[in-house]
């Protein structure tokens, strides 16, 4: 791949799968970002790239649910490799508002496929990020693997599966050479604070109360965004066409429990006036409609036919996703937009 098309650059996962394509990787075509920029999506977070790596980062403002405007960009920069991580992604947001999820996560996954699928004596590969959560909810015991039967909870997690669905789809009905990672919660730089994790940082940092739905005994799989960074680039290099890769951190653990680590770091590294523990913050809240009891993931494919496994301990990653969002304040200041404040009212009422 010389002219590989990222699609959702500007979010999370791709701002970070970005800078690891450039930085770390041994990639060395050009990175043609397509995004958007909906509220997730930040071009600042890259705004270096175009400087340091001259010619092989570009960005384009482009909105995947529209089909003549993607194939202007695959004639135009001759795209021959897609890694497409462009997608609402938030849950809560997806229980309030579907059409947007079904939109873009469905209907701009089929638009890429299509135009693929039309320039494909050009394309290597499409390869489509997806997540853990199309699998449903576990109980105490098990793990999803890639044989796990789909059974999505949430419209978000319904529009992913539909995606997955479909791009499976195009390989076995058109030889389109594609391959699919299902991976677990990351976190780390650049997460859009609505998320738990960047959510709870700041309420801790600004002592405001902590928000966890229902019990708290949800549990998650917890990757360091670059170790999924380095999973996507393995698959998308040495995976089997056709596959699907499930990515995971090995790192169970329960909301509350992570709610508690945070206070506690940040009571280490600021400690309270008062002497009291950001602890006395945790506020059980009303919990998510359908909210999935727990996530475990099976990443044995990924390991023994890849040799990737994840590398940074919980511990390590949440210190320094910590220190991120204390040494980046002018980064959160923009992120939190109009927008964001008025998700925070109607949603958490605060
Ligand atoms: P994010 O919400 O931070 O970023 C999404 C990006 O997509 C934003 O930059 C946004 O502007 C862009 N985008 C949205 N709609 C678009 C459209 N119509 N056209 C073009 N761009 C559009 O999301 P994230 O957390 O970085 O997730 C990225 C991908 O990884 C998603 O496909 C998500 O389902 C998947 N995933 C996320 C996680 C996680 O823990 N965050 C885990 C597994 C899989
Ligand atoms: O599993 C992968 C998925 O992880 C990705 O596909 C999604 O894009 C990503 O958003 C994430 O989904 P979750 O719903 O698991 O993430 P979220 O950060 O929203 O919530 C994590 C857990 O914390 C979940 O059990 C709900 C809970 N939670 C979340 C928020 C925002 C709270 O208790 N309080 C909160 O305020």
């Amino acid at each position: 791949m010389k002219h590989l098309m990222v699609t959702g650059g500007c979010g999370f996962i791709g701002t970070n799968f970005i800078r690891y394509l450039l930085e770390e990787s041994d990639f060395e075509g050009r990175v043609v970002n397509v995004d958007a920029l909906t509220y997730a999506g930040n071009p600042e977070n890259l705004q270096d790239m175009a400087e340091r790596f001259p010619g092989r980062y570009v960005f384009v403002k482009g909105d995947i649910r529209h089909r003549e405007e993607m194939a202007r960009v695959f004639e135009e920069y001759q795209i021959d490799g897609i890694c497409h991580f462009a997608a609402e992604s938030h849950v809560d947001r997806s229980i309030v508002g579907p059409d947007a999820f079904v939109q873009t996560n469905i209907v701009g996954t089929f638009n890429l496929l299509e135009l693929a699928r039309r320039h494909q004596g050009r394309i290597n590969l499409f390869h489509h990020i997806s997540t853990d959560e199309v699998f449903g909810s576990l109980g105490k015991e098990g793990y999803f693997t890639e044989e796990t039967p789909y059974r999505p909870n949430s419209p978000y997690s319904a529009s992913k599966a539909a995606s997955d669905h479909l791009a499976r789809a195009y390989h076995q009905t058109y030889g389109l050479p594609v391959t699919i990672s299902n991976c677990s919660n990351n976190y780390g730089p650049y997460q859009f604070p609505e998320k738990l994790i960047p959510l709870m940082i700041l309420n801790a940092l600004e002592e405001k109360p902590l928000p966890v739905y229902g019990d708290g005994l949800n549990v998650r799989d917890w990757l360091y965004v670059r170790d999924h960074c380095a999973a996507v680039w393995a698959v998308m290099k040495q995976g089997r066409r056709g596959e699907t890769y499930n990515v995971g951190g090995n790192t169970e653990m329960e909301n509350i429990r992570i709610v508690e680590t945070i206070c506690d770091i940040m009571d280490e590294l600021i400690p309270p006036g008062d002497g009291r523990s950001r602890r006395r913050l945790i506020t059980f809240v009303k919990d998510r409609p359908g909210h999935d009891r727990r996530y475990a993931i099976d990443c044995a494919k990924l390991t023994r036919e890849l040799g990737w496994q994840p590398e940074e301990s919980f511990e390590a990653g949440i210190r320094k996703t910590i220190h991120w969002y204390l040494d980046h304040v002018e980064w959160v200041d923009r992120v939190r937009s109009g927008e964001y404040q008025s998700w925070i009212h109607s949603h958490y009422g605060t």
